[in-house]
């Protein structure tokens, strides 16, 4: 039988090609799944997940926990804004209270950069990045990823653009990992000051021009710009940043030809996409939504197979 190669989701830099075809094939029979009239199964009736959130989440939270609900997991939820975090606990103690409680799989989102990793090195249960500051955010870029297949028949060779800010994005940096081992070819667009300078190193294109950008690429993946994540300035105004980097209808219907528009959300309508475009024909946002929970019902019976 296959099996995972990691013991932990941490990141799209630790999984191999085999490892994202495994997901996806998961995926495709949970997503039947949860299409039918009886959309719960059995697998994980003996096991108890902990949800814990350190930072605010609407997709990512609800569709992990209709995941673990839809293969009858015991799940237990913790925000850190209603938590004795606030008395000053630290996060190994929390984690390790929480697994008192015999807890098997973590699923935690963090702000620092790295939080899953440690967290892996000091407790036994199985821990999945649910997005650990601007570093990763693995289930995103696999439903992602999930989505253009699904489009497209498959990601290798497909054009990818991934547009705005770039610098504080989990998000962009887990796509550009997933894409690249799946054969995708990756350019990513939006102001100088919001591109990493080490990014060409990962073998991915720059364009500072949306327009050559979306003339290019099959797909293009929008990103909110992090304001929560910025101390200083990095462009003039978000007017300004809009005309440039922000996508409409008229740019859609300028181009030669018809692009798939991604956008893993929350969105920013107005700013970095109208909702002419996010509600249209040519956004698959809500499929992306919907993708998400056959991915992490996939992630989540794959790791808890290596526990068993
Ligand atoms: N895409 C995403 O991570 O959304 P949330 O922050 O709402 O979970």
């Amino acid at each position: 039988m296959s099996e995972l190669s990691v013991k932990h989701l941490l990141g799209i830099k630790y999984l191999n090609k085999k490892d994202i075809h495994l997901i996806f094939e998961t995926a495709d029979h949970y997503k039947d799944v949860i299409n039918r009239s009886i959309t719960k199964v059995p697998t994980l009736r003996d096991s108890t997940i902990a949800n814990i959130f350190f930072e605010y989440s609407t997709r990512t939270k609800l569709s992990f926990e209709l995941a673990e609900k839809r293969l009858s997991a015991d799940v237990v939820n913790f925000s850190a804004g209603q938590s004795s975090v606030k008395k000053g606990e630290t996060l190994i103690d929390t984690v390790n209270n929480i697994l008192s409680m015999k807890v098997d799989m973590v699923v935690m989102r963090h702000p620092n950069p790295g939080a899953g990793v440690f967290l892996s090195k000091h407790v036994s249960a199985a821990i999945i990045n649910a997005g650990d500051g601007a570093h990763e955010h693995p289930t995103q870029a696999l439903l992602d990823s999930y989505s253009i297949r699904e489009k497209y028949g498959e990601v290798g060779g497909k054009n990818v653009v991934i547009v705005g800010d770039i610098l504080h994005s989990r998000v962009a940096l887990s796509n550009i990992f997933a894409l690249k081992l799946l054969g995708a070819n990756v350019k990513v667009c939006g102001p100088k000051t919001l591109i990493p300078k080490y990014i060409e190193s990962l073998g991915v294109g720059v364009e500072t021009n949306l327009k050559q950008a979306l003339e290019w690429c099959d797909v293009a993946n929008m990103l909110r710009v992090q304001n929560e994540r910025m101390d200083v300035s990095y462009f003039p105004s978000t007017r300004e940043y809009t005309q440039q980097f922000g996508i409409n209808k008229d740019i859609l219907q300028e181009l030669d030809k018809e692009i798939v528009i991604m956008h893993p959300g929350p969105i920013n309508r107005g700013v970095e996409i109208t909702s002419d475009v996010a509600d249209s024909e040519q956004s698959i946002i809500l499929d992306q939504v919907e993708n998400g929970v056959a991915i992490r019902m996939a992630v989540i019976y794959l790791l808890a197979a290596k526990i068993k």
